[in-house]
């Protein structure tokens, strides 16, 4: 019996060693400790053994029995640490990888142009405004001075919405300016007012390298008593120095729009070769850079201000052309045709 006590032990210890897997494990206990297993077989036949034997045969059977089952304990803890060491090896997350890079997305070229020019407004007191971009005709046009037939009309064709009044008309059009909402500004307040309105505009227009059907402008507008042309240069002058530079001169030359009296365009002296002539200036010095002109009497009687009492002062500039010469783009289409490659840029 003992022989046979040996052999067993030796094998299924032997077995066990080489078990790598739970699953397995079960097996080994069935094949040897199970109820039919082979200690079992051979334990239950200690009973039938002379009574000198028994004893002797009884307790080298625990003692088999014992290490068998603390050897099985001992394998399955070794095999759970063993699979979860590997686990934990192929899970190991490597910080120093580098991650996915997501896409950042920021601000149109346009927009931070728009931002940077009315903060530069708001610094000297103005508020922002916006208005619609379907407009009437009489603010886009009639209350500015411009009444049917008036050959302005002709330079700012734009589009019309397809709706008729009762007398056939067709009243509705896409601005072609922000100046609508001087008007619309002056009618909802009293002065003083102090507003820039930036906003999208829309001409009916053949599109080249300076020239978009749709377009921004900023709109600037004041009202109040005692305001003189001395205020228009002079905020004008403030503005171009906070967005061009510290050194810039400036250049009035007279300029027509209906709605203002005197007009004028305003120029900057060139910021890339300070006024020696190069290609941002197209040799000339200067860059205009936007209109402007004292609110024309009819405008502010039509709006119900008094022109004896109140005088103002409005501008209008385009900030696309505005960041087309600070970051010297050369066509403005690149503003709107949503290349990642350009707008990556600023
Ligand atoms: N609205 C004019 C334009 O589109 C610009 C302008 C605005 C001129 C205000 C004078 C005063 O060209």
């Amino acid at each position: 019996m003992q022989e046979q006590l040996d052999d067993i032990r030796r094998k299924a210890l032997d077995e066990l060693a080489q078990i790598s897997n739970v699953g397995d494990l079960d097996e080994w206990r069935v094949n040897h400790l199970g109820r039919n297993g082979s200690l079992t077989t051979v334990l239950r036949q200690v009973g039938s053994l002379a009574p000198d034997e028994r004893k002797e045969a009884g307790a080298n059977g625990n003692k088999t029995k014992t290490l068998l089952e603390t050897s099985l304990e001992k394998r399955t803890e070794e095999i759970t640490n063993l699979v979860l060491e590997e686990k934990l090896k192929n899970d190991r997350i490597d910080v120093t990888l580098p991650g996915t890079p997501l896409m950042q997305g920021r601000m149109h070229p346009t927009m931070q142009t728009i931002q940077e020019i009315t903060n530069a407004f708001v610094a000297m007191g103005f508020q922002i405004l916006e208005g619609p971009e379907v407009e009437w005709d009489y603010y886009n046009f009639e209350a500015l001075n411009i009444p049917p037939g008036h050959p302005a009309r002709d330079m700012w064709n734009t589009f019309w919405v397809d709706y008729e009044d009762k007398d056939g008309n067709r009243p509705m059009l896409l601005r072609t300016h922000t100046s609508p909402m001087q008007v619309r500004t002056m009618e909802n307040r009293e002065p003083p007012v102090r507003v820039v309105i930036p906003g999208r505009c829309y001409r009916y227009e053949a599109t080249d390298a300076t020239h978009e059907s749709s377009f921004f402008q900023i709109e600037g507008l004041t009202v109040g008593e005692g305001i003189t042309f001395a205020d228009l240069k002079g905020t004008l002058y403030e503005f171009a120095r906070r967005i061009f530079g510290m050194d810039r001169q400036i250049r009035f030359r007279c300029d027509y729009f209906p709605f203002v009296e005197p007009g004028v365009d305003m120029s900057i002296d060139c910021f890339n070769c300070q006024g020696k002539g190069c290609r941002v200036c197209s040799s000339t010095g200067w860059i205009e850079i936007m209109g402007a002109g004292m609110v024309h009497p009819e405008v502010l009687r039509r709006v119900g201000y008094d022109p004896e009492k109140y005088t103002g002062f409005a501008f209008g500039m385009g900030p696309e052309r505005i960041a087309m010469l600070r970051h010297g783009i050369e066509d403005i289409r690149l503003f709107y045709s949503n290349d990642i490659r350009f707008l990556q840029q600023f």
